[in-house]
């Protein structure tokens, strides 16, 4: 495996699951990771309509205050039938302080309220490589399925309880997270950023 252009990288996240899923992807590649939130560094306006501006907006921030490359997920849940919603507005959907049951609910309301049979959606991650120099890499992989007609399990986090991926039967917060890591857009996303920044 070839060694990290770099030996510590800052994760620009302030979302602890995030954070979770990106240092398990990351152990194997010996790059010391710290945290925007260990850092104390203040959480930026997300006020790009796309995930690739927003997860830029995150890393060029970490970027300039910490002196560091710095890593951030941008990323989100889009319905078919709801026109992507909730999309890059995934986390608000969620209100403050953040509850994803009412967000998950919210989904199944106007699904159901949408009258359409199609339930087919899709989780997205975009990653944005920001160096202290400013040049910038954008990674993006994606993770097909549908949404269940019920809240189930109580794994991994946001609207995992209600995404059923293409080939399972079982949503996001019931598989074993290993089997969630295996096909998720997070890691998909990652193997993208593996091959171009480690080769
Ligand atoms: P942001 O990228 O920090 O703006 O927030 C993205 C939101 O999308 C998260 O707060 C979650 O609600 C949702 N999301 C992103 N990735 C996942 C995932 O792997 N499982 C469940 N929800 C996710």
């Amino acid at each position: 495996m070839a060694t990290a252009p770099f030996p510590k990288l800052l994760i620009a996240t302030h979302n602890a699951g995030k954070l979770r899923e990106i240092q398990a992807l990351l152990a194997p590649h010996g790059v010391e990771v710290v945290s925007a939130d260990s850092l104390g560094l203040p959480v930026p306006d997300e006020t790009e309509a796309t995930f690739a501006g927003n997860a830029l907006i995150k890393a060029r921030a970490a970027a300039a205050a910490s002196g560091l490359p710095s890593l951030s997920d941008d990323s989100g849940l889009e319905v078919f039938a709801l026109g992507g919603d909730p999309g890059v507005r995934s986390a608000d959907w969620a209100g403050e302080p953040r509850d994803f049951g009412r967000a998950m609910d919210e989904v199944l309301r106007r699904l159901a309220a949408s009258g359409s049979a199609d339930r087919s959606a899709r989780f997205v991650s975009t990653l944005a490589l920001v160096r202290p120099d400013g040049s910038a890499q954008v990674f993006e992989g994606e993770v097909r399925g549908t949404i269940a007609d019920a809240r189930r399990g109580t794994r991994g986090f946001g609207y995992d309880p209600i995404f059923i991926a293409d080939g399972d039967s079982q949503t996001f917060g019931e598989i074993e997270p290993a089997e969630k890591y295996a096909k998720s857009h997070r890691t998909r996303a990652f193997e993208l950023f593996v091959t171009a920044v480690f080769g």
